[in-house]
């Protein structure tokens, strides 16, 4: 087992680790920016097909629901396709519109989610056209959709789901970028720049995970902390949900994400110098309005750590701590942003002696409802 581990101490610290490296996978053959080449082979005779729906629906459960938020921004975003958004587990149960035009994307790591397989089913039976986006090859879920992307992360052995995380999101932001080269709603030029940009994200997540001993430090400070809030706009909020869920799962820390404007609406109720709250706070065009929800939690004394943009010295002067993070275009943050929470959630279960990699009561897939 400590050679599978290859010298790190659990499975998920590798597999957090292994991340330039599986994004890279996720894109390989698939991405050519020099040449405005992108490609995904499983998804070859169904370009037409996506790039012409008027509604996606993405059903998934846990990290990979949070996977389809992001997707669900970027798909709007650049091919202006309407998405719906919807917990596997809910989905099925519900009587669910569902109409031949649609398509629906499922997204698993294992591909053995009972939930998610069984929405597959009741959608295909409706008559919609089903991608798959999964890890696992010749999974259940992979054999049951028409066509799809697998992810190509290599296995993930840490209950707590992360390299398949972000290959999940950089599968589907090809699949948001084919559909809009395609449709004709991104232009040539900022076509080719996120796909140099996404060539570029391996060598920028390597770059946050340089910074692991500070988040260690960090760490350390709110090992005993009873509750955590995190809060981000945007395609940051997804991520803001993902680090309380990866918190909630290792370490038993009562942990919650929000959309940072929602705060007001109840939650801000909870701030005292005891909570804990993690921002994610980078330069895109919601900064300004999350710089003033930071001043609502310093108001009320919470303490708060902010992952920021690089050189980012306006908020370093309002919070307690900053993990700064590489410029990336507002389109790629997740991919970056979730890094440094991955890493924080991680040292705090491991200062709580915690089973990281097998937490109590999870399972690595749940094949049964
Ligand atoms: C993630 O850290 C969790 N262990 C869990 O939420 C997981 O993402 C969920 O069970 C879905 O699994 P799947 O991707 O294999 O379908």
């Amino acid at each position: 087992e400590a050679i599978e581990k290859g010298g790190f101490e659990h499975f998920m610290l590798k597999e957090i680790f292994e991340q330039p490296r599986s994004i890279a996978d996720s894109m390989r053959g698939r991405v050519r920016a020099d040449e405005g080449h992108l490609r995904l082979g499983g998804l070859r005779d169904y370009v037409d097909r996506l790039a012409a729906s008027e509604r996606i629906v993405i059903v998934g459960c846990g990290t990979s629901w949070h996977a389809g938020l992001v997707a669900e921004y970027i798909f709007e975003e650049l091919a202006r396709i309407p998405v719906e958004v919807e917990y596997a587990s809910e989905f099925r149960y519900r009587n669910p519109i569902i109409q031949e035009r649609d398509i629906v994307i499922a997204i698993s790591q294992s591909g053995e989610t009972a939930d998610t397989l069984a929405a597959i089913e009741l959608a295909k039976s409706k008559g919609a056209t089903i991608f798959g986006v999964c890890n696992v090859v010749g999974s259940s879920i992979a054999r049951a959709t028409h066509a799809g992307a697998y992810t190509h992360a290599g296995p993930e052995i840490g209950v707590a789901s992360t390299k398949a995380f972000t290959a999940q999101v950089t599968v589907l932001t090809l699949m948001a970028l084919t559909a809009a080269h395609k449709k004709g709603t991104l232009s040539e030029t900022l076509f080719r720049q996120l796909l140099a940009e996404m060539e570029h994200i391996p060598a920028l997540v390597d770059q946050v995970l340089q910074k692991a001993e500070k988040v260690k430090e960090i760490a350390y400070i709110f090992t005993y902390a009873k509750n955590f809030i995190y809060l981000g706009r945007g395609l940051n909020f997804p991520v803001a949900l993902e680090g309380a869920l990866k918190l909630k799962e290792i370490s038993y820390i009562h942990a919650e994400g929000y959309p940072a404007a929602e705060m007001k609406h109840g939650p801000i109720a909870l701030i005292d110098e005891d909570m804990p709250v993690v921002v994610i706070a980078t330069k895109d065009s919601s900064y300004e309005k999350v710089v003033s929800n930071i001043q609502e939690v310093k108001a009320r004394k919470g303490r708060v750590i902010a992952v920021v943009t690089e050189g980012d010295e306006q908020i370093r002067s309002m919070v307690d701590f900053v993990i700064e993070i590489p410029k990336v275009h507002d389109i790629l943050m997740p991919l970056v942003s979730v890094i440094p929470l991955q890493l924080l959630s991680y040292y705090i279960a491991v200062m709580r002696g915690r089973n990281v990699d097998q937490p109590r009561n999870l399972a690595k897939s749940v094949t049964v409802e």
